[in-house]
Formats: C-alpha cells, structure tokens, sequence
C-alpha cells in the first residue's frame, strides 16, 4: 500500500518540479500553487488519505508527503520572488519602443545675451572687459568719483551698506562707475575698458525699478580725446546694436563725475529714449587717480542692459529679469 502511496508522492513531485521550470508569470504560478498545494491540489489529496492507511505506512508516507509539501511550498517563494524581481527589472529598463523626444537645452539668459552683444559691440571698437567686485568700498563708489559725503547727488544713489564689525564704509555699489577710478589707479593712460557688472540700490521696485540690474560701463582716456569721440564711439554702438539708421539724440545732464554731462537718448518709434548717462571724465576724477589733467582727457558712459533689452524685445516690466519664470525665460 505505501509503495503505491510513495510512488504517488515521487510522481507528484517530478511534475511539479516540471511544471516550475516553464512558469513566466504570477498567474501562472499561482495556477501552479493550487493544482499541487491547494485545498483540492494533489499533494493534499494524498495527505488527505493518510488517516486510512494501515500505522506503519501512515509515518512514512505521513512524513514524506510533509516534507514534499515543505519543500514545494519553498519552491514556490523562491520562484514567486524571482519572477517579480524579473518583473521590474522590465519596468526599469529603457523602453527602446517610445519615440525620440527633442532634448530641452538650457539657455543663456536675456540679461547675459544682452551683455555679451553690447561688450561686443565695444571690444571691436579696442575697448577691453574688466570687471569689479560687487562689494565696494565708499571712496570708489562716491568720494573718488567726486562725489563727497555732504553732496546731495549722494542721494541720487540709494545705498545698501554692509553691516562689518572692521568697516563702517563697505556698501554694495550703486553703480559700476567705481571701476573708472580702479582701473585707472592701476594703470597708466591710454585707458578703453567696458565694465559690466550687478549693481544695486536700495530703492522700491515697480516696472522700470529693480533693486538689483545690471549696468555696463565704459571709459577712455588718452591724449587728445574730445567730445567728438564720445559721440562718434557712442553712435557707432548704436549702429551696431539698434541698425545703422537709428537717429540719436545727446541732452544736457548732470552727473558729478563728468563735465560736461550728458544723456543719450535713441528715436523709437517717433519717440526719444534714454539709453544711457556718459560725459567727459571729470578732471577732479583724473586727479584723483594722479592723472595729469594738462595731457589727459577722456570720456565715461553708463548704461542699464536690460533696459536695452526692454526696448529691443517689447518687454514691459523689468521685474521678468530676475522672476525666474521660465515662461519668460524661454521666450529668448
Ligand atoms: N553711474 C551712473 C548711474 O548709475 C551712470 C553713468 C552716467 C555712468 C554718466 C557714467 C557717466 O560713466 O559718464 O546713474
């Protein structure tokens, strides 16, 4: 009788084994755990027929028909666990079946676009980029561009001042014109350098007012250098950046480290817009930097480059600069 039983077992066994090496799928094993190992399964079915058999066949068959049972039930985990690990090694790879996609490139910003095109346009007149630190001391930003502390065109200027236990004269700098007097204390004329950088001012901001912009300054200084070739170096800028049929227009105005002062306005539209602030150098400001104002003349401008940018690409709020909004950003 228990040979028969035994025999039943082994065959059982051969088939189920079998029948895992074919399995792909948890339906499919799951399938495989009821016909062996469920209620009606045929494992069962023998265990189920233990209690009839005569005692001394009823352990033997008894355990090994556990033991089968045993090690199918391992069988099942292990293979369980294998097919939903091969699972998700498909749902992690790379579905080669999806179409390309364009890659997104990154971009300069406007900001950086307008600044190159404008440096551009001078380091093909000769003139050469320096830049300054945005951390300023008070004397370059005011006192050596002939601005004293009792001036009111200080006022002009909203200042932010750094907070230093060793300094009380630390600010972040209004503007970039403080690089005038730092380049030429470091060097003997002839002087063309653009200098652009991040200015700031403590100062509301609307559409046309940031607290923090950008601005690119210019100077030259030399021998014989005359308010002629301020406005021929400033027009041929224009020609280059707005077209060579832009009419320009130059007004009186006042800034303390030129003399004489101007603004420089462009005609858009059948209207005059100011682009910039420049003038002769102020002989004070020569002075300052141990210039010989007998030999040396020279000639500053000033300008905001997203301003310009405004102009160029219709956009009415300057705030879009720095909003990090890619919806504007990715219009450039
Ligand atoms: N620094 C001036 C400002 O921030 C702009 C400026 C005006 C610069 C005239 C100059 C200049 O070099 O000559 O308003």
């Amino acid at each position: 009788m228990s040979e028969k039983n035994i025999k039943e077992l082994d065959d059982i066994k051969q088939q189920a084994l079998l029948g895992l090496s074919s399995l792909g799928s948890v339906d499919q094993l799951e399938n495989w755990r009821v016909r062996y190992l469920g209620r009606k399964g045929d494992l069962t079915n023998v265990l189920r027929g233990i209690s009839n058999l005569p005692i001394d066949d009823r352990k033997i068959v008894g355990s090994k028909a556990n033991k089968l049972r045993i090690y199918l039930e391992e069988e099942y985990q292990v293979n369980l666990s294998k097919i939903k690990s091969g699972n998700l090694d498909i749902q992690d790879a790379i579905d080669i079946t999806l179409p390309g996609r364009k890659v997104k490139m990154g971009r300069l910003h406007p900001s950086t676009t307008m600044i190159r095109e404008i440096i551009q346009a001078f380091n093909e007149m000769g003139f050469q980029t320096v830049e300054g630190d945005e951390i300023e001391l008070e004397k370059y930003n005011f006192d050596m561009l002939n601005i004293p502390a009792d001036h009111p065109a200080r006022d002009q200027w909203d200042t932010i001042w750094i907070d230093s236990d060793q300094h009380d004269d630390l600010l972040l700098r209004t503007h970039t014109s403080p690089m005038q007097a730092r380049v030429m204390e470091k060097n003997d004329p002839q002087v063309r350098v653009i200098v652009p950088g991040k200015c700031y001012r403590y100062e509301a901001t609307d559409a046309t007012h940031e607290w923090h912009f950008n601005q690119i300054e210019g100077l030259a200084v030399d021998t014989n250098i005359t308010f002629a070739d301020l406005k021929g170096t400033l027009y041929e800028f224009v020609k280059k950046i707005f077209g060579p049929s832009r009419k320009v227009r130059f007004r009186c105005d006042f800034f303390p480290f030129v003399e004489p002062g101007v603004d420089m306005s462009i005609d858009w539209n059948g209207r005059w817009i100011e682009i910039m602030g420049a003038g002769m150098v102020h002989p004070k400001v020569l002075e300052a930097v141990g210039y010989d104002t007998e030999k040396y003349t020279g000639f500053a401008f000033g300008m905001g480059p997203e301003r310009i940018s405004m102009l160029q690409n219709e956009i009415t709020d300057i705030r879009h600069f720095y909003s990090n909004d890619l919806r504007f950003l990715s219009q450039f």
